[in-house]
């Protein structure tokens, strides 16, 4: 007989603005100023993501698009690229992501595709560490503690063997 398993994960919801703790709050506007340097002319969509390093240094990335659809990058890969780059063992601990469609910041989160999902658990696998995950819209935010919650069963180096 096969075992019916649950997979669930658990994240925090602010609606109130003022209830969210200051490092959060601050992450997320650095991300809403990140989505300003979005280079996104095909669908015009300005995604801006903050990545908190564990020495409470902040840096940032936009989307990079490209005629060639594929080849453009997703704000969360342009930061955390920048961050593995020339913070190497100054580890990411979280990341805001926020964005901007022509009718403005929309009403539903913006949650990193497939695609950054698998490069945010490559980094929580390299620095043996957690990211917490931000996603900030209008009227709400959600805090995820790990990348296992928004990608359980995740490949890694660890399935190598
Ligand atoms: N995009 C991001 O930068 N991050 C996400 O989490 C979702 C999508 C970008 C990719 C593309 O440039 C644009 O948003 C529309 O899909």
């Amino acid at each position: 007989m096969p075992h019916n398993r649950t997979i669930s994960a658990s994240y925090l919801e602010y609606s109130e603005e003022e209830e969210l703790p200051r490092d959060i709050g601050e992450l997320i506007e650095a991300a809403k100023k990140a989505s300003e340097g979005a280079y996104a002319p095909y669908s015009g969509f300005s995604v801006g993501a903050a990545v908190r390093l564990s020495s409470g240094k902040i840096v940032s990335g936009s989307n990079v698009e490209n005629a060639a659809y594929p080849s453009g990058s997703c704000a969360e890969r342009t930061a955390l690229s920048y961050a593995i780059t020339n913070h190497r063992n100054d580890f990411p601990v979280s990341i805001a992501i926020s964005a901007r469609g022509n009718s403005g910041i929309p009403a539903q989160v913006v949650s990193p595709c497939g695609n950054c999902r698998q490069f945010i658990s490559e980094e929580e696998n390299r620095t043996g560490g957690r990211i917490r995950i931000i996603l900030a819209c209008k009227d709400k935010t959600l805090v995820f503690e790990s990348i296992s919650d928004l990608l359980p069963l995740q490949f890694s180096k660890l399935s190598f063997v």
